[in-house]
């Protein structure tokens, strides 16, 4: 039972109902499904926004979608959904609202918090990135010694990394070329090194940006840019700059000794792996200008709406999620690959990694009780085409059930000239042929009539029945990236509420975090540290020998 009185997720009638429902389909064929159902490819698609979404190659029916939007509506879905955008505090472990759909609400929207509408705030916010973004970009803010400012180094880690420099690259044919911008995340001196080793200090802006301005990482490598800085321009005048900060901490800004005039705000409501269209997106605003990024949140708003008003049978990111349960908790899947058709969407599925991972990783529901149904699965991929001579051998004929989102574009970014641009017909050919593959594979006859010698024909027939969602945009935009971002946002709320989890803690990353601490001495000054674990002792021992100390 949960503490509500409801009966737990996998002994619900709709639970059960699935699991009935999948050992009674058996194997499932996609060619006979296609068969079956030769408008499958056409009617089997969703719209949204500048999205075409085909997710006619799943193995399942008509019935298992009724099955799962039975669950969805059986667990609460719905309702948690309007609780978000309400801005209750749905994040009960950490007694917050959860409205990072609140960041791109349109001016007149109300979102209460505590009663108190938190859309005019958001806005003065976007309104104050958008006057330094364009001081910066235009160069009336300079740098101590009156340059100007020609490299912005963003210091963050997780979300107050990730999801910037996804976005850089991903729009990359939009940013100021004059400008560049460098992220720094690395606890390993290495990374500073090397995105510093060739600056200018007298041209260089540090945005540091961490929600708690606590985590370590991020701290350790601003004070170090700070030294570095100093060293050069020798003036402590001069971090106010070339050092300003995005945080929901003041006191903690102000400590670390940057000006809460140069602090860029957000709020404890919003999560820091979705936060990339708050504050935290300053470095990407500084690079696209505040147009594209207002762009930028438009598309995420499109999604926000979509996933709030749509009925369920035409609803996107609920059907992503339920796609997901269904192979997760029926089909034995522990992975998802989401494979970019676009060399922009490199950081892509690194920062799905977080939004996932960190958010659906989880054991216990939302009682404190042990989950007894699979949750998160593994996120991971890389481009496409880099991909497929790398890893796509073993999803085309390896032993796992690995489903996949494809997503591609139309058209190319405007950048490029004609030569490059007649490039994209072949990318995309690979696309459309890849989950064409996955799904038909080569039948043993079909390798036969190519006059294959029986030995060779087990090792040149492929199954098919490799299940992919194809996403196609027009055009990898501003607003485009922000509706793709949105759909997964949503998929993995969808998917926390199903499966009765806390979707916006993380309470697990808090361990490593609080032994690093402990250990560090130990390694620094040889110092004894309690209730060390033997491995851990020998390991920290090798360490120090080996580093001659
Ligand atoms: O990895 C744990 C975490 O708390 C993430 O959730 C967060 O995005 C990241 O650390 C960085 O935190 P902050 O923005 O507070 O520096």
């Amino acid at each position: 039972m949960n503490a509500d009185g409801r009966i737990r997720l996998h002994q619900t009638p709709e639970w059960t109902a699935l699991a009935k429902h999948h050992q009674e389909l058996g194997e499932v064929r996609l060619r006979e499904l296609f068969a079956a159902d030769p408008e499958r490819g056409s009617t089997w698609t969703l719209r949204v926004g500048d999205l075409y979404v085909d997710y006619s190659k799943h193995l399942l029916t008509g019935e298992t979608l009724r099955l799962l939007r039975d669950l969805a509506a059986a667990t609460g879905v719905f309702e948690l959904r309007d609780a978000m955008f309400r801005g209750e505090r749905i994040n009960t472990t950490e007694d917050r609202a959860v409205l990072h759909t609140a960041l791109r609400a349109p001016r007149d929207a109300v979102i209460e918090v505590d009663g108190e509408n938190v859309v005019p705030e958001v806005h003065a916010v976007l309104d104050k990135m958008a006057g330094f973004a364009d001081r910066v970009r235009s160069g009336e803010w300079t740098g101590h010694t009156g340059r100007r400012i020609r490299t912005v180094v963003n210091i963050g880690i997780g979300g107050s990394d990730l999801g910037p420099a996804m976005a850089y690259e991903a729009l990359r044919d939009v940013t100021d070329r004059a400008l560049a911008v460098r992220f720094v995340s690395n606890v390993d001196g290495a990374d500073l090194y090397e995105a510093t080793r060739d600056l200018d200090p007298a041209e260089t802006l540090f945005v540091i940006a961490s929600k708690t301005f606590t985590t370590i990482e991020t701290l350790t490598n601003a004070t170090s840019a700070r030294s570095w800085l100093l060293d050069a321009l020798g003036d402590e005048a001069a971090v106010a700059r070339h050092f300003v900060a995005l945080s929901t901490n003041a006191e903690k800004v102000a400590e670390f000794g940057i000006d809460t005039a140069n602090m860029f705000a957000f709020w404890d409501w919003v999560g820091g792996r979705y936060s990339f269209d708050s504050a935290i997106g300053l470095s990407l605003m500084i690079a696209i200008g505040p147009d594209r990024f207002r762009e930028l949140l438009d598309g995420f708003h499109l999604v926000d709406e979509h996933f709030r008003t749509a009925p369920p049978e035409s609803n996107v990111p609920l059907l992503m999620g339920l796609l997901g349960i269904w192979y997760g908790n029926f089909a034995g899947a522990q992975s998802h690959a989401v494979l970019p058709y676009s060399h922009y969407l490199s950081r892509f599925t690194a920062y799905l990694q977080q939004l996932d991972m960190e958010s659906n990783g989880k054991s216990v529901d939302r009682d404190g009780q042990p989950v007894e149904w699979q949750t998160g699965p593994v996120v991971w991929g890389t481009p496409g085409t880099n991909g497929q001579h790398a890893y796509y051998q073993l999803i085309h004929q390896g032993t796992k059930l690995i489903p996949a989102d494809f997503l591609g574009f139309a058209r190319p970014v405007a950048g490029l000239d004609d030569t490059l641009a007649a490039q994209h017909d072949l990318l995309m050919a690979n696309f459309f042929a890849q989950t064409q593959a996955l799904a038909f594979g080569k039948t043993p006859d079909e390798v036969r009539e190519e006059g294959v010698p029986e030995e060779l024909v087990p090792h040149k027939t492929f199954r098919g029945d490799h299940p992919t969602t194809t996403i196609l945009a027009t055009e990898l935009t501003p607003s485009v990236l922000g509706q793709l971002i949105a759909l997964y946002e949503h998929k993995v709320f969808v998917q926390g509420a199903v499966w009765n989890i806390d979707s916006f803690d993380q309470w697990g990353v808090e361990l490593g975090k609080v032994l690093a601490k402990r250990v560090e001495p130990a390694l620094t000054e040889g110092a004894e540290v309690p209730g060390l674990d033997p491995s851990t002792r020998a390991l920290v021992a090798a360490y120090r020998e080996l580093r001659g100390r």
